[in-house]
């Protein structure tokens, strides 16, 4: 620390927050500290508008801070969108905790982290992301009612990921009901990129339904575990964007489809549940458009999670959650073809009609 006065022409060097390529009009950014538990967290709240701002937290060994807000922007951004465009009325917000969750997690630093978001009065909803499991919610929820995802016998809706696998399924299906005219996926060559909690349900279904499946991922175990469980293909070539496959699954994490992979990519279609798939939205997602690859948007396909935690804000029930999720199916199909119809990159298409939903809820709440 230093109490030295930094020279005006060194503070202008960088714009180090609202200068970011990531900001996007954020309306509050909250950095965390707290010496005792050795927190370090950033709660990014992108927009309320619609509602309260929902969305996970994320707990990764950033290399650096940079990296940590630039995730912590452009996932309570896309927050926004996912929740717009599945029509809940949750605004967009994430929080990210610098460091391992496997070493680093204790139940003091998520009691702390509770605490900071109980701060907010309810600004921000926080529930589980990377590095989190349910246990670490329900530590949460000690000392805030802002939280979701916390377990069934707390009354919570539990672990989101079955049903996040079982919106990206939905929306999968409704890809390749657009691209090839039927959504049977039995036979199709898919890929799918991480068999964490969503991977591995998804693996299940696309299983149940006859498709050839080949799985990846940077656990040896996982893979093993999974291959078994399921009979599915383990890939062992060194270049997965290389391959020849019809359906590209990346339940990974994020940014898989950039400037290296995107000409290699031989899928027909992109349809998983890693957020913020696209490096580039814009760009990349008209590359895919004039390739022929129906790209099922990430915001709109993954949104099974959100779905789930939102029911215990609204007190419905698991049936109501299926059927939920299973709409995502016909969402799919009407913003491919929208997409189709007005000449517009599939994410565009998503991304204009949660935009005006919001724009529409600011005119009203404005009247
Ligand atoms: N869990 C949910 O309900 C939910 C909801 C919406 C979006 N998502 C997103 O879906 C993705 C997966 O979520 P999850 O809950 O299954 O996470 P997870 O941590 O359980 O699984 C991620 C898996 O990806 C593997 N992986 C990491 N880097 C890899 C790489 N370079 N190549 C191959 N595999 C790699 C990991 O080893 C792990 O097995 C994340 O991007 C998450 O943000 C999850």
């Amino acid at each position: 620390m230093t109490s030295e006065i930094i020279s005006s022409n060194e503070l202008s060097k960088a714009d180090p927050v609202f200068g970011q390529n990531s900001f996007d009009d954020h309306e509050q950014i909250v950095f965390c500290n707290d010496k005792d538990t050795g927190l370090k967290a950033i709660i990014g709240i992108h927009n309320t508008v619609l509602g309260p701002a929902l969305g996970g937290t994320r707990m990764w060994d950033y290399q650096n801070e940079w990296e940590a807000l630039n995730d912590v922007l452009r996932l309570s951004r896309g927050m926004t969108f996912k929740s717009a465009i599945t029509g809940l009325n949750l605004g967009g917000g994430k929080a990210v905790i610098i460091g391992d969750a496997k070493t680093q997690k204790t139940p003091e630093l998520m009691r702390r982290f509770g605490e900071f978001v109980h701060s907010l009065s309810g600004r921000y909803i926080t529930a589980e992301d990377v590095g989190m499991e349910t246990a670490d919610m329900d530590t949460v929820r000690e000392v805030t009612p802002y939280v979701t995802g916390i377990s069934q016998n707390k009354g919570g809706a539990g672990n989101p990921s079955p049903i996040t696998a079982y919106g990206v399924f939905m929306g999968m299906k409704a890809a390749a009901k657009f691209k090839y005219g039927s959504d049977v996926l039995e036979d199709k060559n898919v890929f799918v990129q991480g068999i964490g909690n969503v991977g591995e349900a998804l693996v299940e279904h696309l299983s149940n339904e006859g498709a050839n499946v080949t799985i990846s991922d940077i656990n040896q175990e996982r893979l093993e575990e999974v291959s078994s469980k399921y009979g599915v293909k383990i890939y062992n070539g060194q270049d997965i964007y290389n391959e020849a496959m019809d359906i590209y699954a990346p339940c990974a994490l994020g940014a898989t489809i950039n400037d290296d992979t995107i000409y290699k990519l031989q899928a027909s279609i992109i349809a998983g549940a890693a957020n913020n798939q696209l490096a580039e939205e814009n760009r990349h997602g008209r590359i895919l458009q004039e390739r022929g690859i129906v790209y099922a948007p990430d915001f709109l396909i993954n949104a099974g999670g959100i779905i789930n935690v939102y029911a215990e804000l609204e007190n419905y029930d698991r049936q109501e959650i299926m059927r939920k999720t299973e709409n995502i199916y016909n969402t799919t199909l009407e913003i491919l073809d929208n997409a189709k119809t007005n000449d517009l990159t599939t994410h565009e298409a998503a991304f204009n009609i949660a935009q005006e939903r919001i724009e529409t809820r600011k005119r009203e709440n404005s009247k």
